[in-house]
């Protein structure tokens, strides 16, 4: 609820400053630091504001885990495997920090968040000097200090998430591509997922704040923005009397900004007025990121996703109508507690049907405290496989499709960098938010430059640059 939100005041900026300020003149500080991040947009834009933070207090960043003075793991833990990966980092710097004691290691983000995580880093990762969850980001001067200055471990862990930071300074990866968060957090408890536990209730960064920021990176030249949020369609619902989010796409396009998109949107909120914004506004990219995470009523139902298969393709046949050209890519989850093989099939069928450009596909990882861990009927790890497995076949074949048809099409593509497989290759996403690889100047580089589609890879696109357009 908007009046349990606690803004980060003025006073809690300007105490951070000072011991960013003060940790420069810290004895035996850290001088560099490297950031490790898993997982999503989320978190991406997380470690930009930490890296921020961390070169207001003086450190520069080290291009090698191993080299630096302080390694920051910014964690995820959506499924287990996510949480393997980062525990298994953590453990093998300690053999690194057996050769270089003064290194120091810190985790932070999702995973810290999670219900007894953090008492399991006490005890198990002795070698861990910092540990924060997600809603202390903004605090990371201080932590850091206390860290340094008393040589002992330092543990933050809020109760609640109810924190909204304003005013952190950002690192920004890319100076044409920049994340905007527009909210953070989620209310929807689908049975599966942890995010709800570990980044708390839903939480709206102000209109106005909002487009400060974009106008300030559109007057830097930044072509593109993607608008972030567990769940975009519910912009503003915790504000009474606020900007929906449709409104706040027309107001953001005004900005001048060239091009915007935004992640991720769930079904059952998808309103009529933003499919039709897709039609009306030339800003907004032509992709639609829509998880639809099971093609069965009874899976979805189990997952509390709270619309059916039917009220899907619905909404998928009003943007076709609306907006042919967008394409469409999902999130899809099988081997969900009690999935019959109809019901799999289920999903496959609604693959086909709607045939989209892309699909992230997972196998069901159960999570704690939610309340599909507690569900019976585990699907075999054998029989999840093979269904993940014939999924990810149709996908590709689906993906084949799509971009057989965009072959001879022009597209804008927003140059990336160069490709990383072929020298003298260009790359950068096209408005479809898929890879664009063609041979051009590397002065390109951070323009949109129009493209014409020549040939399609397994996930990329081929093309050749249009000349004097
Ligand atoms: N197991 C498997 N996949 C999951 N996701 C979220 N929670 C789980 C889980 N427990 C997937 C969903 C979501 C995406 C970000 O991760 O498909 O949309
Ligand atoms: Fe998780 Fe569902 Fe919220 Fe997405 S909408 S973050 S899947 S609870």
């Amino acid at each position: 609820m908007r009046d349990e939100l606690i803004r980060i005041t003025q006073e809690e900026l300007e105490a951070q400053k000072r011991f960013a300020r003060e940790f420069h003149s810290l004895p035996g500080r850290p001088r560099t630091y490297h950031i490790v991040t898993y997982g999503c947009q989320m978190n991406a834009h997380d470690s930009e504001k930490l890296a921020g933070m961390l070169e207001d207090m003086g450190m520069t960043a080290a291009p090698a885990r191993e080299e630096a003075d302080f390694v920051l793991h910014n964690t995820c833990c959506i499924r287990d495997n996510a949480e393997r990966k980062a525990l298994g980092n953590v453990t093998w710097l300690k053999e690194i920090k057996k050769e270089r004691p003064e290194m120091l290691i810190g985790v932070c983000g999702c995973m810290v968040q999670e219900p007894g995580m953090a008492e399991k880093i006490l005890h198990q990762y002795p070698f861990v000097d910092l540990a924060f969850g997600t809603g202390n980001i903004h605090r990371l001067p201080e932590l850091l200090y206390r860290a340094v200055d008393t040589r002992r471990r330092v543990v933050a862990v809020p109760e609640e998430q109810t924190v909204l930071a304003e005013g952190l300074p950002i690192r920004r990866e890319s100076p044409f591509q920049s994340y905007v968060t527009i909210m953070y957090g989620c209310n929807n408890f689908c049975s599966y997922c942890i995010v709800p536990y570990v980044r708390g209730r839903e939480r709206s960064r102000s209109a106005d704040d909002i487009l400060r920021e974009v106008e300030g990176l559109q007057a830097r030249g930044v072509q593109e923005i993607m608008l972030l949020g567990q769940n975009v369609n519910s912009y503003g619902n915790d504000m009474p009397g606020g900007v929906s989010f449709p409104e706040l796409l027309r107001r953001v396009s005004r900005t001048g900004i060239p091009r915007i998109r935004f992640m991720t949107s769930h079904p059952k909120d998808l309103s009529d007025e933003l499919i039709a914004e897709y039609a009306e506004n030339p800003v907004l990219c032509r992709h639609l990121h829509l998880p639809v995470q099971s093609g069965s009523n009874a899976i979805l139902s189990a997952m509390n996703r709270r619309y059916t298969r039917e009220a899907y393709l619905e909404k998928v046949e009003k943007i076709r109508r609306a907006a042919p050209d967008v394409g469409l890519t999902t999130d899809l989850i099988v081997a969900f507690p009690g999935e019959t093989d109809l019901d799999f099939e289920d999903t496959m069928d609604l693959v086909r049907q709607v045939g989209y450009d892309s699909a992230f596909t997972f196998i069901y990882s159960p999570r704690v405290n939610t309340r599909a861990a507690e569900m019976p009927g585990r699907i075999d790890p054998a029989l999840a496989t093979e269904r993940i497995e014939r999924l990810i076949a149709l996908q590709e074949e689906m993906t084949q499709k799509r971009f057989a048809e965009m072959i001879g099409k022009r597209e804008s593509v927003l140059v990336a960098g160069l490709s990383r497989r072929s020298e003298n290759q260009l790359t950068g996403k096209c408005s479809r938010n898929i890879s664009v690889n063609f041979p051009g100047d590397p002065a390109l580089i951070g323009k949109i430059v129009p493209v014409r589609i020549t040939g399609a890879g397994k996930t990329t696109l081929k093309g050749q640059i249009i000349e004097g357009e």
